[in-house]
Parts: C-alpha cells; sequence; structure tokens
C-alpha cells in the first residue's frame, strides 16, 4: 500500500506553479468532505447521474481524476473496481486516504500537466465528475486520458452546464473559454471559487479531437431526495440544467 501521507511530504510533490483552483480546495477541503455525502447538487444531483452512466466496472481498473475527499471513489472500490483516485489538493488527498482507508491508490497529480506517472493504456476507466472546470486546456488533458485508457476504454466526466454558466456568469462572449469566479456558501464556509466556463462545442470537440466518440450526452434531473433537501432549487433544475454529463469510449 503506497503511504500517501509520507509521499505527500516528499519534495518530488512539491509544485512551484499552482493550478487555478488549488488554494480554494485547499480551503474548502474540510468543508467539502463534510458535506459531500447529503449536499443536493453533489449527492442528489451529479453523483446520481453519474453513477448511472457508469459501466461495468468490476475487476477493472479506474482512475477517478480530481477524486476530492473519495466519495466517487468509495463507491467505485464498492462495485469491485481497482481505483487509482488523483487530486492537486493536498489536504483533499488526506481526507480521501482517512476515508478510504488504504483501498484507493492516491496520488497528488496536477491534470494541468502530462500525466506522465500513468502507463499507456493503464486504464479501463476515467472517472472525472466536477473537476474539469478547473482545467483550461481539455485538449491536451484528454489526450493524456486517451493515452491512459486500453483499447475501447471509457471516458466519463461531468462539468458546469453551458447554458447555465453563461447566464449565471452572465458572459459578454458565449463561445470563449473564460476564467470566472464566484463565492461558494453551499458548504458552510464562504470561499472565493475560480473556474472556467466555456461553450457546449468547447465541451465536447475536445474530446472528439483526442480521439474519443461521445456515446451519452446526459442533462440530469435532481433526484426526489433533492426536493426534499431544497425544493426551491429542486424546481430550478427540473426546468434548467445545472450540470452536464458525458460518456465517450476511445475510438479505434
Ligand atoms: C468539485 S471537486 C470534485 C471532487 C470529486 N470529483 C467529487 O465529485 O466529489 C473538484 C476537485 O478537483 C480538484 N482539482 C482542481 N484542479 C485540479 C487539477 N489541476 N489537477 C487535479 N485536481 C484538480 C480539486 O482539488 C477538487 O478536489
Amino acid at each position: 500500500m503506497r503511504q500517501i501521507g509520507q509521499d505527500l511530504l516528499n519534495p518530488r510533490f512539491s509544485m512551484t506553479l499552482k493550478p487555478l483552483a488549488y488554494e480554494a480546495y485547499q480551503e474548502l477541503a474540510d468543508a467539502y468532505a463534510a458535506n459531500i455525502d447529503s449536499k443536493p447538487h453533489n449527492a442528489y444531483y451529479d453523483r446520481p447521474a453519474m453513477l448511472s452512466l457508469l459501466p461495468d466496472i468490476q475487476g477493472q481498473k479506474v482512475l477517478d481524476a480530481g477524486c476530492g475527499p473519495g466519495a466517487y471513489a468509495e463507491e467505485l472500490v464498492a462495485r469491485g473496481a481497482i481505483v487509482v483516485g488523483c487530486d492537486i489538493s493536498e489536504r483533499m488527498l488526506h481526507l480521501a486516504e482517512a476515508r478510504l482507508n488504504g483501498t484507493v491508490d492516491l496520488q497528488l497529480v496536477d491534470l494541468t500537466r502530462p500525466l506522465s506517472m500513468f502507463a499507456t493504456e493503464e486504464f479501463d476507466v476515467v472517472n472525472s465528475p466536477l473537476c474539469l472546470d478547473y482545467i483550461e486546456d481539455w485538449q491536451s488533458l484528454f489526450g493524456e486520458f486517451r493515452r491512459i485508457l486500453k483499447p475501447a476504454g471509457v471516458l466519463l466526466f461531468s462539468c458546469g452546464h453551458p447554458a447555465f454558466d453563461a447566464e449565471y456568469f452572465e458572459t459578454e462572449n458565449y463561445f470563449s473559454v473564460e476564467k470566472v469566479e464566484c463565492t461558494w456558501t453551499g458548504f458552510g464556509k464562504k470561499v472565493l471559487m475560480p473556474s472556467f466556463r466555456r461553450s457546449l462545442e468547447e465541451i465536447i470537440m475536445p474530446a472528439i479531437n483526442a480521439g474519443f466518440v461521445i456515446d451519452k450526452v446526459h442533462e440530469p434531473r435532481p433526484t426526489d431526495d433533492f426536493k426534499k433537501a431544497d425544493p426551491r432549487r429542486y424546481k430550478s433544475l427540473m426546468h434548467r440544467p445545472g450540470f452536464l454529463c458525458v460518456r465517450a469510449k476511445k475510438a479505434d
């Protein structure tokens, strides 16, 4: 078992140039972990939608890219997968380590850089929920996801819905990939969260250009549990999607 706690103290993990949302997630990590099992947008909206797209992963090797405190990784293990979880936030990885208790290989990885720590055709599935919004260059990352996936491997990701985000951030140019920020309070802690907003074309085409075939696009509806927890936002999400989920397969 890898000793992630010790690895994180290793100077080879020290990254001088931190990616966009690093500081915000370091600050938010504890509150995020404390709420992730009941926060409606995660527990009753993104997660059920993404898990409904997951193929049979019994005995398969899965990369949980941007694993946060490990709620997805826990579920992937429960479904019989051999799971590698990676994230840029050391604090998130410590919380994931506490939750997952050695069942997942956790690694400190910046997804804005080449994924040279992973072998070509190492994984059957790459799962990346709600992480890509913090990465500007999807083309390079999807090229790396394609490289590390086995033939016919599956890429699954969710992100902010382009229609919702364009309105929410009052964008002046829908077509641009633009840096935006907003104040998050939903996890019980006020954090200024930066991200990249992009168009539908900028979400779909990098996957196709990298050699994926999109086989499912899902605009989720909130579940009944969401309605019980937050009826006002439930009503809104039943009419205007907040997230977009995409499943793609590595093309021949
Ligand atoms: C909204 S959280 C999602 C966590 C988890 N996937 C989930 O759905 O519960 C976004 C995660 O992406 C991670 N992240 C952001 N930028 C990253 C990067 N450049 N490389 C790796 N992880 C990154 C953050 O640290 C955070 O844990």
